[in-house]
């Protein structure tokens, strides 16, 4: 493995790149070498990445998917294959957020979020794995949250969803490790991309709202995305490759206390 290009040679999908954390996995995993398909269901975001990631001298092609429906999916995995000759590592990165304590939260809005936070990743997953099979191996990296593992009762049924990111990432690590598939996982703390940015702005005062936030984090700030898409790179490489069913937490410092 060279260390300055540890994803060197391999083929990597990256769902949800046109923003924010999956910009950030897709941009840093061509820096480090991997040829990368961005998958995204807005397009111009997508082609976005794409224009960046070349234009900063990387390999990438747009792929346009919704996670949550299987035949995209199967689309996506057979665009990669055919246009790459493979696929080594596919981070399960595209979700949404609806806001609602468990009883306001309707059946629509609780199906919506599912099936793109968790029916996406096990789609995504399904696909891919056979794929990765075929090649010998390779590196399911999934994003959670800390939100599946602790709970906030006003993103209840986005709590749900990553919980059972977690739970499928351990029960996928067992059932493909023996062919040498490695399934791992991430639960970021608040990360600054367009999906929070929007959290802070339905405060009447979204500074104050950011500020407040910070102050609960050992390190007094919220990530940047480049700094998830380090862990992302680590589990997509090489140098991870005695990690399956972890999940690794990056917030912080704050899960890490009680009051
Ligand atoms: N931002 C945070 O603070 C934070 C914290 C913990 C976990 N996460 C997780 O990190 C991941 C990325 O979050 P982000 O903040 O970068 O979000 P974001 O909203 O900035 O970007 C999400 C991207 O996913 C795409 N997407 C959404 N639904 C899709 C679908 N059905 N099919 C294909 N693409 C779809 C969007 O178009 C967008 O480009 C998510 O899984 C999120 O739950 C984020």
């Amino acid at each position: 493995m060279d260390p300055k290009q540890p994803l060197n040679g391999k083929v990597a999908i990256v769902t949800g790149a046109g923003s924010g954390i999956g910009w950030a996995i897709a941009l840093l995993f061509a820096e480090q070498g991997a040829r990368i398909v961005v998958a995204d269901w807005n397009a111009s975001a997508g082609a976005e990445t794409v224009q960046q990631i070349r234009s900063d001298g990387g390999e990438a092609r747009f792929h346009k998917v919704d996670v949550s429906k299987a035949v995209e999916v199967e689309g996506l995995i057979q665009f990669a294959a055919g246009q790459y000759g493979r696929l080594d590592v596919i981070v399960n990165n595209a979700a949404i957020q609806i806001l609602g304590t468990l009883t306001q939260t309707s059946e629509e809005d609780w199906d919506r979020l599912h099936s793109v936070n968790l029916k996406g990743v096990f789609l995504c997953s399904k696909y891919a794995i056979p794929e990765m099979i075929r090649g010998g191996g390779g590196s399911v990296v999934n994003v959670a949250s800390v939100l599946g593992l602790v709970g906030d009762p006003n993103l209840a049924a986005y709590c749900a969803a990553k919980g059972g990111v977690i739970a499928l990432t351990k029960a996928a690590a067992i059932g493909y490790g023996p062919q040498g598939v490695r399934v791992n996982c991430i639960c970021p703390g608040d990360v600054d991309t367009p999906m929070v940015q929007e959290f802070f702005n339905r405060d009447p005062n979204p500074e104050l709202a950011r500020q407040t936030v910070s102050a609960h984090y050992a390190l007094r700030r919220i990530a940047d995305p480049r700094e998830v898409a380090q862990t992302a790179a680590f589990l997509a490489s090489d140098a991870s490759s005695f990690l399956t069913g972890s999940v690794i937490v990056v917030d912080g410092g704050l899960t890490s206390k009680c009051y």
